[in-house]
């Protein structure tokens, strides 16, 4: 199987970026193939709404989205993976998920697993978050969610460390 992890935070080698590291290295010793795209390190911008991939499903924007498109209709699995910001999506995953519009059809018959890390305790401070990734799965053809990692209690860079999220992304990752 062919794992495309797409890591949202911007802080690389934070929270949810370890979790995404623990989920590839479970699904490399699973026997999977694993890739992880951090959007912070692309070159990525917002959707601009001018529906001219309705035409011929390309974007008019010449930027990374390109490959990342072509990744995920690739893919068999796809993570994504956010930090919770006031209680939502960071900036860089709601703009890659916008950025799908011209090809989202196809993006179809994918496994999905979620990664969520939040600095508030409780599972409930994940649910718009959640939210916002169901609203994209759902416009997507028999896309099924098969996992959650839920990374609370984590605020600095590093809090993650001692958490079971760790050993939950590690696991889900070699069980995928
Ligand atoms: C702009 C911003 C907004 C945040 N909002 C929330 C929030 O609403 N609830 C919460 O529990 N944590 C919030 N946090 C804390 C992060 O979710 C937390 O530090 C998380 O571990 C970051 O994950 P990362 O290291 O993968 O970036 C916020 C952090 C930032 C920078």
């Amino acid at each position: 199987m062919k794992v495309l992890v797409i890591s949202g935070s911007p802080r690389i080698g934070g929270n949810s970026d370890v979790l995404c590291d623990q989920f590839i290295k479970g699904a490399k010793e699973g026997g999977h193939s694993a890739e992880k795209i951090n959007l912070g390190k692309k070159k990525l911008s917002p959707c601009t709404a001018c529906y001219a991939c309705r035409n011929n499903g390309v974007c008019v924007q010449k930027d990374d989205m390109t490959e990342i498109l072509e990744k995920l209709i690739l893919a068999d699995i796809i993570v994504l993976a956010t930090p919770v910001y006031f209680y939502s999506m960071d900036a860089q995953m709601k703009m890659f998920i916008d950025r799908c519009l011209p090809r989202y059809r196809e993006i179809k018959n994918k496994d999905f697993y979620f990664i969520i890390t939040a600095a508030d305790p409780q599972h409930e401070a994940t649910d718009e978050t959640m939210g916002g990734f169901r609203g994209y799965t759902r416009c997507l053809p028999y896309a099924k969610e098969k996992g959650i990692i839920y990374g609370n209690g984590a605020w600095e860079k590093g809090d993650i460390l001692g958490l079971p999220a760790m050993q939950n992304a590690y696991e889900m990752g070699k069980n995928v």
